[in-house]
């Protein structure tokens, strides 16, 4: 792998049973088609994982199920290191320092943290919530990123990632790399199927605007064909009054490489039936390999780990270096073996 190629590294939780369609438009699409042009890293982010209550066996279990769907999604372990963030503990190590550095109200005013805590209550947030994104921040110091593929609901914690690398270079002396968000403007957010002007997220009130990639492909196309539009009958992309319908066309656009003018043409006269139609088709289309090739993976788990293990001594290479450079930065005593 080419080192002058400039760096990316992104995460995903492995906090459900399968991805939805908005973390793979609108992240891991992006990582794949990244690591041919980038130094990439991406990893299961287990630690972020139990800052809400996890099942072990599940988040076991589930941590291989999200390997596999990255393999079938098309990452490729020779062109990017695929590492679970709990393997190499320097996450946590640097994360303290992180943690140091960053002021109790500017933690107070990461939105998804208000989000989240406001629907759970106070009593049963944990601490760890509240210093998530400042694990996230650790993650991406430790691997000097230039830039982060994620989802526009991750763009302040890019921005604070940002933030406290110039606090630590300010302080401390030129550290890390200060990273910018990599978030593409037709896929920053993909939304509810039933609820088109929320975004679509495991947590949604029904499941039924939720599509699962592996789910039964018959249901996604039902959910495909059920979803919400408007009363209107025409097929043009217009977000803000038209949301469901520009949600379908950004799907559409995006699975099949077609323009979102063109779609605008073919359709033009079609009812919103017809879009629908197509785009179930597409989308089973897209979900049935996408499926099965999980499974594949997920039939060979000697592999799986094995690419995990190479992962995981890939990223410690590069996150050990950084995290002694920062220690000896902050002032610990280096100690002598
Ligand atoms: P998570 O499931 O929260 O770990 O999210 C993994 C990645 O998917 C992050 O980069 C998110 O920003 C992205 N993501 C999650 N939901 C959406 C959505 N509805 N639209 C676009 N990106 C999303
Ligand atoms: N917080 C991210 C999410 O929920 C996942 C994540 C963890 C991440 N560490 C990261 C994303 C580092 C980008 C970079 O989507």
């Amino acid at each position: 792998m080419a080192t002058d190629r400039p760096r990316v590294l992104s995460g995903i939780q492995p906090t459900a049973g399968s991805f939805h369609l908005g973390n793979y438009l609108g992240a891991v699409r992006q990582w794949v088609a990244l690591q041919e042009s980038h130094d990439a890293f991406y990893m299961l982010a287990d630690l972020h994982a139990i800052t809400v209550t996890q099942d072990p066996a599940e988040l076991r279990a589930n941590t291989r199920v999200a390997v596999a769907q990255l393999l079938a999604a098309g990452l490729d372990p020779d062109r990017c290191t695929l590492f679970v963030q709990s393997h190499v503990p320097e996450h946590a190590q640097l994360a303290w320092v992180m943690n140091c550095l960053t002021g109790f109200g500017e933690a107070g005013r990461m939105t998804q943290f208000k989000d989240k805590s406001a629907k759970q209550g106070a009593d049963r947030t944990s601490v760890g919530l509240f210093t998530y994104p400042i694990l996230q921040v650790a993650d991406i110091l430790l691997y000097q990123a230039h830039e982060v593929p994620v989802g526009e609901d991750q763009r302040q914690h890019i921005e604070l990632t940002r933030d406290l690398a110039e606090r630590f270079n300010g302080r401390y002396g030129e550290t890390f790399t200060v990273p910018r968000a990599y978030i593409l403007k037709e896929t920053a957010k993909i939304y509810d199927l039933q609820e088109p002007t929320a975004k679509m997220s495991k947590s949604a009130s029904t499941p039924k605007g939720l599509i699962n990639l592996l789910d039964d492909p018959k249901a996604t196309a039902k959910k495909v064909r059920s979803a919400v539009t408007d009363t209107d009958t025409v097929i043009r992309y217009d977000p803000e009054t038209k949301a469901g319908v520009s949600n379908l066309l950004t799907i559409y656009s995006t699975l099949t490489g077609a323009g979102i003018g063109e779609l605008e043409e073919k359709y033009a006269g079609k009812g919103y039936g017809a879009l629908k139609t197509d785009l179930a088709e597409i989308m089973v289309e897209f979900v049935t390999p996408f499926r099965e090739q999980t499974q594949q993976y997920l039939d060979d788990p000697e592999t799986l780990d094995s690419i995990l293990a190479k992962g995981a001594e890939k990223a410690r290479a590069v996150a050990a270096e950084t995290l002694a450079q920062a220690y000896g930065k902050v002032g610990f005593l280096p100690a002598k073996h």
